[in-house]
């Protein structure tokens, strides 16, 4: 049995439900973990002796980012790509099949490095719970092998078959997506909890991303949706329809989709590194939550349309350009999160859940968006251990 304590915080954000304020702040507080979870919450000082002490030293401490969208397993980089958007090209997802050419040419070995790279990424910066997918493959063995790959860190893994169609199928796309309905869902879905599909003009029409999530749930996986990114459509409806956990993106909304999102139980997850990455509006963050909607926020971290891995810079655009307050911007990164993923172990400071939690180097919360840019990471601990500090 380990004990890890963690002393002296002055502001502890524990995400509990049920009260007035959604962070349930606690002031002048101590956590105690035993073997992964959390085991006490009490005032500071008042902790039992623990195997190792970490001194908050009256910083903030927050529950680990919850990252319930990133397309972490790829090969390559599209930085040219993103400076010819910043000199006037639009964003077409096109750029998907560069990706899907360097990530099948690249060995195993790669690949594992890379995300390796980008997980070390992620935790220096707080995040101790994602999610990844496939989607650089689309091929049945190639889609397998990121999932595979992607198993190896995380258990939050997506099917994305459905991210666009190949060249090789240009001009057939529903034999690609009887493809992805058979025997590419056939070999990915043991390797993933999630089924997706990009449900957009140029990708997925709606009665493909409808046969695609209808067959990975008929496999036993759960639906999630790429919807409603670069203009309006019927994604957001049918994620809601089909009782997707969450739909993503929700850049372009209409008054349907919003009362829709509003009256289900599937959460808008905003990833606003992809409108700064890619010039576009911001999603209307503030109307969904004032009309009740769940929403997470997430980076999206893959090499087109969003190459951040920073879940406090999308806190400060979630705030600067979505006018969410630092108090419902941390929510959404964190708790917002976890309700995306279905997860009801992370996301909070409360006794019984994982034990991941980030001491600031700073006093409050607020300071994730009042200082951009700013690495304001301590300390991360993630399942009771320290992962970085
Ligand atoms: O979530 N929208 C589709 N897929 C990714 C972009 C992938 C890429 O550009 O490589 C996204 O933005
Ligand atoms: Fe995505």
């Amino acid at each position: 049995m380990t004990a890890l304590l963690v002393d002296r915080i002055g502001e502890l954000v524990t995400n509990e439900p049920g009260g007035r304020d959604p962070l349930a702040i606690r002031r002048d507080a101590a956590v105690v973990a035993v073997d992964g979870r959390i085991a006490w919450i009490g005032p500071a000082g008042g902790a039992p002796a623990c195997d190792v002490r970490v001194d908050a030293s009256n910083r903030a401490v927050i529950p680990g980012f919850v990252d319930s969208h990133t397309h972490l397993v790829f090969a390559g980089d599209r930085s040219g790509e993103f400076a010819a958007r910043m000199a006037g090209e639009p964003y077409t997802g096109g750029g998907i099949r560069r990706t899907v050419a360097t990530t099948n040419a690249a060995p195993d070995t790669e690949l594992s490095a890379n995300l390796a790279y980008l997980q070390r990424e992620l935790t220096r910066q707080g995040t101790t719970t994602f999610e990844t997918k496939s989607g650089y493959g689309l091929g049945v063995e190639q889609e397998a092998r990121l999932l595979r790959i992607a198993r190896q860190v995380t258990a939050e893994t997506t099917f994305l078959g459905a991210h666009l169609v190949p060249d090789e199928y240009a001009d057939r796309p529903d034999d690609y997506v009887s493809l992805v309905c058979g025997p590419m869902l056939d070999a990915c879905a043991p390797h993933a909890r999630w089924v997706d599909a990009f449900c957009e003009r140029g990708a997925f029409d709606a009665d493909q991303s409808r046969a695609v999530l209808t067959a990975g749930i008929a496999k036993g996986l759960a639906p999630r949706l790429h919807a409603n990114q670069l203009g309006a459509g019927p994604g957001v409806r049918l994620g809601v329809e089909l009782g997707a956990a969450a739909v993503d993106h929700c850049t372009y909304l209409s008054d349907a989709d919003v009362d829709a999102l509003a009256g289900g139980d599937t959460v808008a997850t905003l990833l606003p590194g992809v409108e700064f990455s890619t010039r576009s509006p911001y999603p209307p963050a503030r109307r969904l939550v004032d009309a009740g909607v769940t929403v997470a926020v997430a980076t999206d971290c893959n090499p087109g349309s969003s190459f951040t891995s920073s879940m406090p810079f999308c806190i400060a655009l979630a705030v600067r350009e979505m006018h969410l307050t630092p108090a419902e911007a941390l929510w959404c990164a964190t708790a917002g999160g976890a309700a995306a993923l279905r997860r009801d172990d992370v996301g909070t400071i409360t006794t019984g859940a994982a034990a991941d939690l980030v001491v600031l180097d700073a006093p409050s919360h607020v300071h994730l968006a009042y200082r951009p840019g700013v690495p304001l990471v301590h300390t991360v601990v993630a399942s009771g251990e320290i992962a970085y500090q």
